[in-house]
């Protein structure tokens, strides 16, 4: 099939524009999956949960869906998964909670780059052993979208099939939204009936929260990076910040510091707060909180998140600093 550039395609910015491309897109997967069956690693992000609603419009049953958790989630994320595609749109939905698994594996791991290697290795190795289950697959339908076509081409990065699945599984690949950009899988999404905040969600990278968690990933300090990112984005929508600021999260670093609390010594760990605004994610600058924010957001941290007794936040732009921390 030749690919369509979006340079001459219409970009799509209304819901009318959503629609017709939805509808192209439904008939172009009727006529190439026929009546076989789809694989989709469904993440949440936007991206997957999008080829997963157009699939599901498509195709119904024959789409079967694997949602890893992989322990590293956001508070509340592979809840949402299930009920909304699930109990909702009533996909074939497989759900597989990896969390001992992951942390098992992670367990006393500080090196950055070896702690990405075994979240990802381990995820790849989790959805193939789902998918070996299955009988008769013969398409993998992926989130794809058109920039990380235009960066594969620039040799910027490469572009895997399902980011290096074994040799042995070999599937025709499925990619309905590969000639949108990010803006354009928004407004399809949102005309496909996806919730809000699964639709303008911010960024959050494939390691989850455990590039969050600095040093080896112990259950009790991630517990601290989940509940204190959940009060954040709670206090960011209470506040009208959600969708204004780009991204916004907690990190919770492995050493500890002296307090008080209650008249007795407290010895716990920091929370660090990160909230930046950026178009590219070259280069990223700060987002200065109202000073009646950050005390309430202070108050309720420590003394609602176990283990921390004192609250940060990170005035680094980037650069020097990267994003995330690790
Ligand atoms: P850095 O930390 O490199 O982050 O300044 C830039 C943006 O990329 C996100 N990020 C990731 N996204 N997988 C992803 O899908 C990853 O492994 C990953 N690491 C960082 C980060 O959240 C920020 O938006």
């Amino acid at each position: 099939m030749a690919e369509v550039r979006p340079d001459t395609m219409e970009r799509i910015t209304t819901p009318e524009l959503a629609k017709k491309y939805i509808n192209e897109q439904v008939e172009a997967l009727r006529a190439q999956i026929g009546d076989k069956k789809v694989l989709l690693a469904l993440s949440g992000g936007v991206d997957s949960s999008v080829v997963a609603a157009l699939l599901i419009k498509a195709v119904g049953q024959q789409l079967v869906c694997v949602h890893v958790n992989h322990g590293l989630l956001r508070k509340g994320e592979p809840e949402q998964v299930i009920k909304v595609f699930r109990d909702e749109m009533k996909a074939n939905l497989i759900y597989v909670d990896a969390t001992d698994r992951f942390l098992d594996k992670l367990a006393g791991v500080t090196d950055p780059e070896q702690k990405r290697k075994i979240i990802g290795g381990e995820f790849i190795e989790v959805f193939a052993e789902e998918a070996r289950k299955l009988d008769g697959i013969e398409f993998l339908a992926q989130g794809t979208i058109w920039p990380d076509i235009l960066e594969s081409e620039a040799g910027i990065k490469a572009h895997h099939n399902a980011g290096g699945l074994p040799e042995d599984m070999q599937f025709e690949l499925v990619e309905p939204v590969r000639i949108l950009f990010k803006d354009e899988v928004r407004v399809v999404g949102k005309e496909l009936g996806l919730p809000d905040n699964m639709v303008y969600r911010q960024p959050f990278p494939g390691p989850g929260l455990g590039v969050r968690c600095p040093g080896a990933i112990t259950r009790d300090r991630l517990e601290a990076v989940r509940e204190s990112d959940a009060i954040l984005r709670e206090e960011f929508a209470k506040n009208g910040l959600e969708g204004k600021v780009w991204q916004y999260f907690t990190v919770v670093p492995d050493f500890k510091s002296t307090g008080v609390k209650d008249g007795k010594r407290t010895f716990d760990w920091p929370c660090i707060i990160r909230a930046i605004n950026t178009t590219d994610v070259m280069e990223v600058t700060v987002e200065h909180l109202p000073a009646e924010l950050i005390d309430h957001l202070v108050q309720r941290i420590i003394t609602e998140v176990p283990g921390i007794n004192r609250v940060l936040y990170d005035f680094t732009p980037k650069p020097p600093a990267t994003v995330e921390y690790e």
